[in-house]
């Protein structure tokens, strides 16, 4: 069996990491393909340093476009990998544009194609990610669910069920493999001066939040009334096309520390000793319920409504004062609610499934 890995963007390589150290252990027939969909040092090339992961055999330099380009150059480039390479199965992580144009790509060559996360559905169909998710899953052979709930969205679309597998999430593989060792040894908190449990953390990347002056306005508005109402330092990694946008639509915080985008061991230690997490993203809304750090997500919907089913979460939309009201309901919810996620031990059933040796 000869599998092809394919990373495209940070969350994939943090939530494939641990599929690939579980091909390592084995070893398996294997490699690495990149598709080059994100590529600054501080989104990409950081996570396979930290996280000590062999190099992609092959990066396709798709690099930012419009979403028809972008996925289209990626559907081209990889064509000619497969082809060439001849994998028995390609596996696949998430919901970006890489995702789906991989998997186009695979099954057209009749290439079996493995999703791992799959499943998930905020029923919004206006967000890039659900048109990815959807396509992705009716186009895959092996559907690596990480929860009921994501099983019985893909039994209702009418999925077979011997292609369905329950597996975890394997950010709870990634959370725990680094998480000790982000807390032993990560010094974001000291070297951005803060104290633990003393400060609110803060991402906001999504395209339908930042595309959308009003909308961004709205969520950087929210945010500052409550760095203002908690004394409470709120600090913001931001995601580069944030960046760009804050900087086209001329938006200021001035109560908002921004800063750059954080490895994946330092973001961890800053998740894990805030106060309070509000955000917009997927993986962001799973660890702070995997840490026991209560959530204010900065949409509408969720793909990942077990994290308000357990009590970790709460939707807040992007008006100030429903941000302000959601984060005092969060800050006085009890924790320790369970984890939804699984067992930490997903990357292991995934390659058993495929059929990798132990
Ligand atoms: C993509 C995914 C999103 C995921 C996010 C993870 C899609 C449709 N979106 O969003 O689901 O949550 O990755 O972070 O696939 N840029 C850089 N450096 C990079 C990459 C991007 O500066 O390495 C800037 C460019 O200005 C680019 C913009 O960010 O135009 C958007 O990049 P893109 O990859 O299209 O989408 P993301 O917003 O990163
Ligand atoms: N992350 C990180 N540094 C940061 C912000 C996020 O390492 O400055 C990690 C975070 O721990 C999570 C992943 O990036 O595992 C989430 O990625 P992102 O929010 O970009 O995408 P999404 O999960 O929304 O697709």
């Amino acid at each position: 069996m000869k599998i092809t890995i394919i990373v495209g963007t940070r969350p994939e390589i943090i939530k494939m990491a641990p599929v690939i150290r579980e091909l390592e252990k084995r070893p398996a027939n294997y490699f690495i393909l990149h598709t080059g969909q994100h590529y600054s040092y501080n989104l990409d090339r950081v996570f396979f340093e930290q996280l000590k992961l062999p190099p992609p055999k092959y990066n396709l330099e798709a690099g930012s476009g419009s979403p028809g380009e972008q996925t289209a150059k990626i559907l081209v480039a990889i064509e000619k990998v497969l082809q060439q390479e001849s994998p028995d199965v390609i596996l696949v992580e998430g919901d970006t544009n890489s995702v789906l144009a991989s998997a186009l790509a695979a099954v057209k060559l009749h290439i079996k194609v493995g999703h791992v996360e799959a499943g998930l559905r905020s029923y919004d169909r206006q967000m890039p990610e659900e048109i990815n998710r959807i396509l992705t899953d009716h186009c895959s052979d092996f559907l690596f669910a990480p929860t009921r709930q994501a099983k019985a969205n893909l039994r209702g679309e009418g999925i077979p069920e011997e292609k369905i597998f329950i597996t975890g999430n394997t950010i709870v593989d990634a959370v725990q493999q680094s998480l000790a060792i982000a807390r032993g040894s990560a010094s974001t908190i000291n070297t951005l001066g803060l104290k633990t449990g003393e400060y609110f953390l803060v991402t906001v990347h999504r395209q339908e939040n930042v595309d959308n002056r009003a909308r961004f306005a709205s969520i950087l508005k929210g945010l500052d009334r409550l760095a203002a109402s908690f004394e409470m330092p709120v600090i913001y990694p931001v995601h580069p096309h944030s960046r760009k946008m804050m900087a086209k639509f001329d938006l200021h915080c001035q109560r908002l520390r921004l800063v750059e985008p954080v490895d994946f061991l330092g973001f961890l230690q800053l998740e894990s000793n805030a106060r309070l997490i509000l955000t917009d993203s997927g993986g962001v809304q799973e660890e702070a319920c995997i840490l026991g750090v209560p959530c204010v997500t900065l949409r509408d919907n969720t793909e990942r409504p077990e994290t308000i089913e357990v009590g970790a979460n709460v939707l807040a939309g992007v008006s100030p004062d429903k941000i302000l009201e959601c984060a005092k309901v969060m800050l006085d919810r009890e924790k320790g609610w369970p984890n939804p996620f699984g067992d930490g031990k997903a990357g292991g059933r995934i390659v058993d499934i495929l059929g990798g040796k132990r």
